[in-house]
């Protein structure tokens, strides 16, 4: 099939290369030229593990091309995949302005029935003001629909061909079935039915993962209260196949592009609604807590924090990227410098993104952990890039001031660190 995916940002360009792996003829338009210029080389504007590597290999093979023209790409295109960007406004809910203007420049240009399905994460609600747009620009028949997207950054090519499930929500039949078509070659359960619920499936399922931190978090703050071990109370009520154990490490909370904008934006949906979804407040309140705990745990071991010495380890919003949206590193870094600390950092990936966002702070931007380490009263961990678990902490030990860490995601080899001599704190660990 003919697709056109407008908007090569993170999703955007995961689900152009996906569509033409899996055999469809693709165009990825977006209004970047830098970007399309870089995309045109080969090159992925952003670190996602195996990303690149398809993109080449469908540039190649002449399944996949990008461009700023919308004449070019949509009257030929039997499914447009709309992934254009939602920033978030003051009031937490979403700014729907982008996915506006794509889809106008959309329909001015459709010369045949095409599915114009909306990606982009927005209110449930907005259905109505899309018809509206379509219709004003074009006299050409449509359906519009609703794909979810469930990608987690650092492992969205595999999420992307190995999905649990895919969600089509459309207002046809026919709509329904070139949907399922086009998804056909992909694994995973089919959940088919309206607009509406499609879209709320997506606030649903992350903000009941977000409940899901928020609540081993609570759980942990209790733990290292009676001195339990939250790592073996998770192995034990998790183990229970209603509950299991995913989306239960206790740490320094929720971060990135999604978790913390869509909990917002489905707050201030339901506030719009007439409905307090009071749970989910106290969720997000929780996960905002979280970096205060934090704080505390490290003055109760060092003191004051005034021109004391604090190496950080990750900035990224997790793992294997270099987002640095929402990190929880900012708002813990923001935190200790403003108590007087003088601050290290280091991350694998991510320190370009990170200079550009924290530049205002007088910060030690390190060349690598060891020096990260150097001359430290204490090492926070807070991202859980796995090389961090590798280091030669005897080394990481001598360059210290003090052998203490304070382990923001429960994720360093405790005991081998007790036994070296280190104190060591993570988040409800024994
Ligand atoms: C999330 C959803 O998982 C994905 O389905 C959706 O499409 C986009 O949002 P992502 O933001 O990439 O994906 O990351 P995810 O792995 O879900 O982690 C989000 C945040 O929660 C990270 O800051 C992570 O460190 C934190 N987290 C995750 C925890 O604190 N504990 C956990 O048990 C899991």
């Amino acid at each position: 099939m003919q697709i056109s995916v407008i908007g090569t940002g993170y999703v955007g360009l995961v689900t152009a290369v996906l569509m033409a792996e899996l055999g469809h003829r693709v165009y990825g338009v977006d209004i970047d030229e830098k970007k399309l210029a870089k995309l045109k080389k080969g090159r992925s504007p952003i670190y996602e593990p195996g990303l690149e590597k398809l993109l080449v290999k469908n540039l190649d093979r002449n399944r996949l091309s990008f461009s700023s023209s919308y004449e070019k790409a949509i009257p030929s295109s039997d499914v447009i995949f709309v992934c254009v960007g939602t920033p978030p406004l003051p009031d937490g809910s979403y700014d729907p302005k982008f996915v506006f203007s794509a889809l106008e420049s959309v329909a001015k240009n459709l010369k045949k029935y095409a599915v114009v399905v909306i990606k982009s994460t927005v209110p449930p609600s907005i259905g109505p003001s899309l018809k509206k747009i379509m219709d004003k620009n074009t006299s050409v028949s449509y359906d519009l629909a609703s794909v979810p997207e469930f990608l987690r950054e650092g492992s969205a090519v595999r999420d992307a061909f190995h999905p649990d499930r895919i969600v089509i929500g459309a207002s046809s039949d026919k709509a329904k079935t070139i949907l399922l078509k086009v998804h056909e070659k992909l694994p995973g359960e089919r959940i088919i039915g309206d607009m509406l619920s499609a879209q709320l499936v997506k606030y649903a399922a992350n903000a009941f993962l977000a409940t899901k931190i928020s609540f081993i978090n609570s759980l942990a703050i209790l733990a290292d209260k009676i001195g339990a071990d939250i790592d073996t109370v998770v192995d034990g009520f998790g183990s229970d196949h209603r509950i299991g154990k995913s989306f239960l490490q206790a740490g320094l909370g929720y971060g990135g592009s999604c978790f913390p904008k869509d909990t917002h934006a489905l707050i201030s949906y339901s506030d719009s609604l007439g409905y307090d979804f009071s749970f989910l407040k106290q969720v997000d309140r929780i996960n905002d807590k979280q970096i205060d705990y934090f704080v505390v745990k490290i003055k109760n071991m060092l003191g004051s924090l005034k021109n004391k010495t604090i190496a950080i380890l990750g900035l990224a919003f997790k793992a294997e990227t270099d987002d640095m949206r929402e990190a929880r590193s900012i708002l813990l870094i923001n935190k200790l410098y403003k108590l007087g600390a003088k601050l290290r950092v280091f991350d694998p990936v991510a320190m370009a993104n990170a200079k550009a966002i924290l530049k205002s702070k007088q910060l030690y931007f390190a060349k690598n952990e060891y020096d990260c380490a150097k001359q430290a009263d204490v090492l926070c961990l807070v991202t859980e890039w796995p090389q961090f678990k590798k280091l030669d902490f005897g080394k990481i030990k001598k360059h210290m001031k003090k052998a203490i860490i304070v382990d923001g995601r429960n994720f360093l080899p405790k005991e081998k660190l007790k036994k070296m001599g280190f104190s060591y704190e993570g988040i409800g660990r024994r």
